[in-house]
């Protein structure tokens, strides 16, 4: 598969395919630059790779159009201000999760940062028509790593719903073998030393508008419907 770089993002969620930004036709209203002080934006809301309504009846328009364009915005937003006239301002926004990790003075860079990370590759662990099983070596690596494919489904799912408050679920590579993690609030596997695959947002935001308080089903549907297993297996060591 062919992939474009988008300005003003680095790392392997970076690579867009080009397909996907050819099926989402017009670019969403929310895709302009986010517009830090002084004329410059370091940091800037990457387009969708589908169009706002294009995971409907699973993620409604509605949804997207809050979570993309007023979560996922003002994260970049505030980075922009956190980072303008400091060293973080321009770099690679992985850089500045691992340097920022931990570092109580600098809680508020690390959780911007992660945050616009996270959501990026959330945006890119789904499809319109997606779901199903993934193939190839990914298949086999899910396989060895949980079991079966049913397995890991259920794990994925087990793990995203206990995961308390805040945070997000992620199917992760370490070496050769393949685990799910949680994270709390904006932690992301970028801060320690994983290989993000997949994974899915379980803030209230992502998934309350449509499903209210059942977490569960959200996750479902996204694994069921939604998860893209192409860019996971794209993102593969
Ligand atoms: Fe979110």
């Amino acid at each position: 598969m062919r992939l474009s770089f988008v300005e003003g993002w680095s790392g392997a969620f970076a690579l867009i395919p080009l397909v996907g930004l050819a099926l989402a036709g017009k670019a969403p209203e929310s895709s302009s630059p986010s517009g830090a002080s002084g004329g410059t934006s370091a940091f800037q809301l990457p387009p969708l790779p589908y169009r706002q309504e294009a995971l409907e009846p699973y993620i409604s328009a509605r949804t997207m159009s809050f979570h993309y364009g007023k979560h996922h915005q003002t994260y970049v937003d505030n980075l922009n201000k956190l980072s303008a006239g400091t060293p973080w301002a321009g770099q690679p926004l992985e850089k500045i999760i691992r340097d920022t990790v931990g570092v109580a003075d600098k809680a508020a860079v690390f959780n911007n940062a992660a945050q616009v990370w996270n959501h990026t590759f959330f945006w890119q662990s789904m499809k319109p028509g997606g779901g199903g099983q993934p193939t190839g070596r990914l298949r086999k690596l899910i396989e060895k790593s949980f079991g079966s494919f049913d397995e890991f489904q259920k794990t994925f799912v087990d793990t995203a719903v206990a995961q308390f408050g805040s945070g997000w679920a992620w199917l992760v590579q370490e070496g050769d073998s393949l685990k799910i993690v949680k994270t709390s609030n904006a932690d992301t596997p970028v801060a320690h030393g994983q290989t993000a695959l997949l994974t899915c947002d379980v803030w209230e935001h992502a998934y309350y508008l449509d499903y209210q308080n059942r977490r569960k089903d959200f996750v479902q549907a996204f694994l069921d419907h939604l998860a893209n297993w192409e860019f996971a297996a794209s993102q593969l060591k």
